[in-house]
């Protein structure tokens, strides 16, 4: 792809001008708000949107709305009425196809691309480009409408090979872990297909079922498509990011994970070409399961991953650095800094306006380690607050002084 195919800004304007470059962020968590702060290092005017007043996002934006980012004539009225030259998705759950139609229109720009935000929306989606289209290797799929679906798919009864115990079982429409569970035996069945069909975002009515991977260790490989010199998108790859999981939501992440030489070629090979296939220009995580030197996709987000929060302590250039330069068509670096590790800090309990208490206690845990408060206007048991950061020449340490850092700091009504 060449560069007159992606319309980048030629220049950079003055903010609140008329001259300014304007980027909308659809999305205004912890992570668009770390992709504000790099856009707004570059002097770019930044509009934030979210579903929720006071959002991360939204306290360093230039200004903010409140929408529900899912009613595709209110996100196209914003649009309108605001100009951005560029428009952002930072979550799934937003109109992706009225994009797709704005973005053909030639109404804006979305980054990397309208169909790409679309796709990794659905499970669906995703996995058929990978595994049908691609032919990437991923764990064994069905997607079913009923239990009754649901059961034929494990079973086999379906006609095609049966996926078996032990498998997981997802709402095409959701994440971080949400409405998911792993099924052990047919016992697990009926639980299963109900949690997943009460959870799911859009249309519920949907779920994949796959065969469970017994994998040693997953990695994020955060993928950048960007401008090189040459006016080309060109592909970088950042070191591995291992992290740790439970119940489908991330709890720490380090960099760089450790692999063999083959596992990270096949790993690098899986990046390029879905992220190739999804195409533009910015940052992707790429979600992979790694067994000796096998390697599977599971899936990719167009967009910085929450795992890669630990770049804010490891790299030059942190995950949403990249991406904000990538989408702006400047160049980037890849490079590790040194290696670091990221543990996050939960709610505990469900209040509005809470404190926290030990940020100088878990300072202290270390000179190389820091903390962010995302400032969230309501806090809940299990949802991220902030997260502890830590480097070190050994990564094990890092994770180690991480951990405990996030422990000394204390969520207080
Ligand atoms: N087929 C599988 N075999 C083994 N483990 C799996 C499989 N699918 C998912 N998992 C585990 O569950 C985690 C969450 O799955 P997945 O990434 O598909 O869900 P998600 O809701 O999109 O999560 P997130 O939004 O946090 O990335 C994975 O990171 C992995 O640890
Ligand atoms: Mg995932």
């Amino acid at each position: 792809m060449t560069h007159s195919d992606i319309r980048f800004p030629s220049r950079i304007g003055t903010p609140l001008s008329p001259s300014a470059t304007r980027v909308m962020l659809l999305g205004c968590g912890e992570l668009g708000k770390e992709v504000i702060i790099a856009l707004q290092r570059l002097g770019v005017e930044v509009i934030g949107v979210d579903r929720y007043a006071d959002a991360p996002g939204m306290q360093v934006a230039h200004r903010s709305h409140v929408i529900n980012m899912t009613d595709a004539d209110a996100l196209q009225e914003l649009i309108e009425k605001e100009q951005p030259h560029i428009v952002v998705p930072e979550i799934e759950a937003i109109a992706t196809q009225r994009l797709m139609e704005l973005e053909a229109a030639g109404t804006v720009r979305v980054t990397p691309t309208a169909r790409a935000a679309w796709l990794t929306m659905n499970r669906e989606g995703i996995r058929r480009l990978a595994a049908e289209e691609l032919g990437l290797p991923t764990s064994p799929y069905r997607f079913a409408g009923s239990l009754q679906q649901l059961q034929a798919a494990i079973d086999g009864s379906d006609g095609q090979p049966p996926i078996g115990f032990p498998c997981i079982v997802k709402p095409v429409m959701s994440s971080s872990g949400k409405g998911q569970s792993k099924l052990d035996s047919q016992a697990d069945v009926a639980s299963a297909w109900d949690y997943a069909a009460s959870a799911g975002r859009v249309d519920a009515g949907l779920v994949i079922v796959e065969g469970f991977i017994d994998f040693d260790y997953e990695i994020t490989l955060l993928t950048v498509r960007a401008r090189g010199a040459d006016a080309s998108i060109q592909t970088a790859f950042c070191e591995p990011i291992g992290h740790v999981q439970v119940s489908g939501d991330y709890v720490e992440s380090w960099q760089p994970h450790p692999m063999s030489q083959l596992a990270l070629e096949k790993a690098r090979d899986i990046a390029l070409k879905v992220t190739g296939a999804l195409g533009g220009a910015g940052i992707f995580g790429v979600e992979l399961f790694v067994k000796g030197d096998q390697v599977w996709f599971s899936e990719v987000s167009p967009r910085p991953h929450d795992t890669g929060m630990v770049t804010m302590a490891t790299q030059y250039q942190n995950e949403f650095e990249l991406h904000a330069r990538a989408i702006l068509g400047l160049p980037i670096d890849v490079t590790l800094r040194n290696p670091g590790a990221s543990a996050v800090i939960y709610g505990g309990m469900e209040a509005t306006g809470i404190a926290f208490e030990g940020v100088q206690d878990a300072l202290l845990t270390d000179p190389g380690v820091d903390v962010r408060l995302f400032g969230k206007p309501e806090s809940f048991v299990k949802r991220r607050m902030g997260v502890a950061l830590a480097r070190h020449d050994n990564v094990e340490t890092a994770r180690t002084l991480a951990k405990a850092a996030a422990a000394k700091v204390k969520p207080v009504k």
